[in-house]
């Protein structure tokens, strides 16, 4: 960790302070680089967040500037960043998670999920996915696959929306997350009332590769793959930004360890809520058989927040 964290130091002053393309350039609580490599400007988003933008006069096709109101009808609100999840939160367990998903057991994997297989120390949350001697039924959520393991799941007791009054949401956690064959782990958005939406944050399919997805029905989906060294055994952090781009559509930036990634248009998201999930599912789309023995998926420091216009 200590060595991690010297080496990403020494990166950082490599870098002549300068944020990549896309990357943030400023914002209020921003401490890393304010000037663009050339070729990009830092162009502002709202108070809370500037983006270096490619293009001499700063392109301006991504974000959309929020105005932060002060008044409405002529009398004050209160508007500004609010946290809706602190970085400490799985020491508060209760207050801001539920086990499982918030549908019950059952998912798109050969896991089905267990309160007892999930747990939590110093911050840090622990989920472990056993396989089974015999089998235990079917899932009940298509595609219905054969249940070989017992895992876990939790999602937060708060959801996210774009809309008017939050214009700008920022989620991110970091994670170690398995990457061998049969291994499913997951950290994403999906609807509330609906589906889509979906965003996935965090998705690895049996290999280091990260998949960014947004999910506008079942054909059309935008896919941003990252690779990621080390996945499994080194805290990386997974992060969103999710800015209101026009009355319908949203538009979500991707990063991993602070670099930019992508960017795909969540058309039709306005308005509509979402669950925030961490799941290790199994099998499925990461390919079977998956391992024999234990498996674990770590998260901490989850963090959800958003500006209030109004
Ligand atoms: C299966 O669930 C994962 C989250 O665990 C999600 O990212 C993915 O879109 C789902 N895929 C299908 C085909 O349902």
């Amino acid at each position: 960790m200590l060595s991690q964290t010297l080496i990403t130091l020494s990166l950082l002053s490599l870098a002549a302070a300068q944020a990549p393309a896309w990357g943030q350039c400023g914002g209020i609580g921003w401490t890393g680089p304010t000037t663009c490599a050339s070729g990009s400007s830092c162009v502002k988003s709202n108070d809370y967040y500037s983006q270096c933008i490619p293009g001499s006069n700063g392109g301006g096709t991504t974000t959309t500037a929020q105005a932060t109101a002060t008044t409405t009808g002529g009398t004050s609100v209160k508007t500004g960043w609010e946290e809706v999840i602190g970085e400490g939160s799985f020491n508060s367990f209760s207050s801001f998670w539920n086990y499982l998903y918030p549908w019950g057991p059952d998912h798109n994997g050969s896991a089905r999920m267990k309160q007892d297989k999930v747990s939590v120390s110093g911050g840090v949350l622990t989920i472990r996915a056993d396989r089974l001697s015999s089998q235990d039924g079917y899932s009940t959520a298509n595609p219905k696959p054969a249940i070989w393991y017992w895992s876990g799941a939790v999602h937060a007791k708060s959801t996210v929306v774009v809309n008017d009054q939050f214009p700008n949401w920022e989620i991110r956690g970091e994670f170690k997350a398995p990457t061998t064959k049969g291994t499913w782990p997951a950290f994403w958005l999906t609807g509330t009332q609906s589906w889509p939406p979906e965003i996935d944050i965090l998705e690895f399919k049996g290999n280091t590769e990260n998949w960014f997805n947004t999910f506008r029905s079942s054909s059309d989906v935008s896919t941003t793959k990252a690779n990621v060294g080390n996945a499994a055994s080194t805290w990386h952090q997974y992060r969103i930004w999710a800015t209101k781009a026009n009355s319908k559509d949203v538009t979500v930036h991707f990063y991993v360890d602070g670099d930019w990634k992508g960017q795909h248009n969540a058309a039709g998201f306005v308005g509509k809520p979402m669950w925030i999930i961490i799941n290790l599912q199994m099998e499925g789309s990461s390919g079977s058989p998956g391992p024999s023995g234990s498996t674990t998926y770590q998260a901490q420091k989850i963090y959800v927040g958003r500006t209030r216009a109004s």
